[in-house]
């Protein structure tokens, strides 16, 4: 838990510094008309309805940044942290098994040298930092 809020600060604001250079380019609408996300908007705004708040926001970072024409930063400390398995999970390792060892017992020191799941809540903290995660989100 403690982890996943210290990623959360420690990943969004790359994130969130990327997007408003490109904000500028674009002032009219968030997201470029051609982008995956102006797509279904263009048709709004050639009915001359201006971006509708009520419009989703976008659910992955990683898709805004994917093919259009600029790049996103890996979070390099969360790269070193995280890794994807064969069917595109995001696994971590288990916090404490570094000191103080000797009080836990063999099954406890087992259980937490084992790579675990990241949370589903987590996800988007996780490929926030690291666009270019191959992540399949239906994954267990
Ligand atoms: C995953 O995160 C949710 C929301 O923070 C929490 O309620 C749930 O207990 C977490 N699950 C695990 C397995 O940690």
């Amino acid at each position: 838990m403690a982890m996943s809020l210290s990623l959360a600060r420690l990943a969004l604001p790359p994130v969130l510094q990327a997007l408003p250079g490109r904000r500028q380019a674009h002032s009219a609408l968030a997201f470029p008309a051609n982008s995956f996300f102006g797509a279904p908007l263009a048709v709004a705004a050639a009915g001359a309805a201006a971006l509708s708040p009520a419009a989703p926001l976008p659910r992955s970072l990683a898709v805004v940044a994917a093919g259009k024409g600029y790049k996103m930063k890996t979070h390099k400390a969360s790269a070193k942290r995280f890794r994807v398995t064969g069917t595109g999970k995001i696994v971590r390792r288990c916090a404490g098994k570094q000191h103080l060892l000797s009080k836990k017992n063999a099954k406890r020191r087992k259980r937490l040298s084992k790579t675990v799941q990241v949370n589903k809540s987590d996800y988007s903290n996780v490929m926030g930092a690291l666009p270019y995660l191959k992540v399949n989100k239906k994954a267990g």
